[in-house]
């Protein structure tokens, strides 16, 4: 990544953050924990596990899911739809970025692809329809959280989008391989031709971010769509935070 693309400066970063809606901030700048220099963007919220960090790296057992500690591709998404809010930053501090060349952070306006490019039967489908988000932990688990959501929202005069790939052709954000295999071709269904257009849109638009060693990139949540293209080196090492 250009040297440029990162912020070296904390209000830049901020600046950025505003305005585009992703930035990225320079090793120089970031305390020796990453949640010391998050916190002066918002609170830090518990994930999935009920800890506030998250450890995105190659764990073995999900070698055939869309999963985050795969080294798979991940489809579009935002994160933790069925959190009621979903967080309004992600953050990924990286320790050690993948050396194949693979191992972007992907991200597009996602606010965009439902305004402007979904399909206007699609549209108002899902605004009158709310939808089952279902998410286990992780692949395979059966403790299973469920929140009915609108997949656009206007919380305080602010868009929130929930998108997941996963969910709306797979039934979970966190399949595991048989799901992801029981998957039905129905062409009829709205929410598998919302994930097939959201994906296209995804692909089309997305800003590949490779985020350099000992930086950290932020999003927002509420408006962009995230995904990551498939990889081939283990030792990739990130740590995820949630902000509220
Ligand atoms: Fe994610």
């Amino acid at each position: 990544m250009a040297e440029h693309l990162v912020s070296s400066d904390f209000l830049q970063f901020q600046t950025l953050l505003a305005s585009r809606g992703w930035a990225v901030l320079a090793s120089g700048e970031i305390d020796a924990d990453p949640a010391v220099t998050l916190r002066r963007l918002g609170t830090i919220v518990p994930q999935y596990d009920g800890r506030v960090s998250f450890d995105v790296t190659y764990r073995p057992g999900y070698d055939d899911a869309p999963y985050s500690q795969s080294m798979n591709a991940l489809g579009a998404h935002t994160e933790a739809p069925g959190f009621m809010p979903p967080p309004k930053y992600l953050a990924l501090y990286c320790h050690r970025q993948a050396r194949c060349g693979n191992g972007q952070t992907l991200l597009a306006d996602g606010i965009r692809f439902y305004d402007e490019a979904l399909s206007p039967d699609l549209r108002r489908w899902s605004q009158n329809n709310e939808v089952e988000f279902v998410s286990s932990a992780t692949p395979g688990d059966e403790t299973r959280s469920s929140l009915r959501a609108p997949i656009r929202a206007t919380v305080a005069g602010e868009p929130v989008l929930r998108f997941s790939y996963n969910l709306f052709r797979y039934g979970n954000v966190n399949p595991d391989a048989i799901e992801v295999r029981r998957v039905g071709d129905d062409p009829s269904d709205p929410l598998g031709q919302i994930a097939e257009e959201g994906e296209a849109f995804f692909s089309r638009n997305l800003i590949p971010v490779l985020i350099p060693d000992g930086c950290m990139l932020v999003w927002n949540n509420h408006r962009l769509m995230h995904g990551r293209g498939r990889y081939a080196d283990q030792a990739r090492h990130l740590t995820r935070y949630w902000l509220s």
